[in-house]
């Protein structure tokens, strides 16, 4: 609370923002596991898919997943971190996103492939948010380096945060929209989120809203 009290006051007096560096350095570890465990995810949530337009966004979604896991690793170097230290909280990153994958090959394994994308789609929703907590608090981290190569670590966290919105926001949409449709009520696929090229939260609840209009027709 201490720590807290103190950097609300620097900041009002107009001194420089510099986030923990211990904890700048924890996230790093948590966004390459999440990254790491995100490419097993969706290569299990593929297996799971049987809607094509869900198919084909996932698929764009694994190949940016697996450069995302480049560009942290990029991060590392710059860090002068190894990328292969194990801290108490990247485990609980990687024991989630494995519990993500068992989750998804349980489902495949009582063999109902509607419910299995469910469930998939599920999962890609929960591991999504992570991701994207992730690149939003590295976003604002990033505002407030300096030095050498701090523009191009901002762009490539400005190209990865889009992306992100599109993982989560996108995903949502078809997960919500899977439901309706296993309910037998009116679905819109593919959701008005990748129709309407969705990158906000503003913009989701805007959608969803509409959406009540577009799934009476
Ligand atoms: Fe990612
Ligand atoms: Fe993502």
């Amino acid at each position: 609370m201490e720590k807290q009290k103190s950097t609300d006051s620097s900041a009002k007096k107009g001194k420089p923002i510099h986030a923990e560096p211990e904890q700048v350095t924890e996230l790093l570890y948590q966004m390459l596991q999440t990254e790491l465990g995100g490419v097993q995810i969706y290569t299990t949530a593929l297996r799971c898919a049987v809607n094509s337009d869900l198919k084909k966004e996932w698929e764009k979604y694994l190949q940016q997943t697996q450069r995302h896991v480049e560009i942290v690793e990029t991060l590392f170097q710059t860090h002068g971190l190894n990328t292969e230290v194990q801290t108490p909280g990247r485990k609980i990153v990687k024991h989630i996103g494995e519990s993500l994958v068992a989750a998804m090959q349980m489902a495949l394994e009582n063999g109902d492939k509607a419910a299995a994308e469910l469930v998939a789609a599920e999962c890609v929703v929960l591991a999504e948010t992570k991701d994207h907590l992730n690149w939003e608090l590295f976003g604002e981290v990033a505002k407030h380096i300096s030095g050498e190569g701090a523009k191009s670590v901002r762009d490539a966290v400005t190209k990865v945060e889009e992306e992100e919105d599109e993982h989560l926001y996108h995903s949502a949409g078809f997960c919500r929209e899977l439901w309706f449709k296993a309910l037998s009520l009116p679905a819109v696929l593919p959701p008005p989120e990748e129709k309407k090229h969705v990158k906000s939260a503003l913009e989701a609840a805007r959608v969803k809203e509409q959406r009540k209009e577009m799934a009476k027709h």
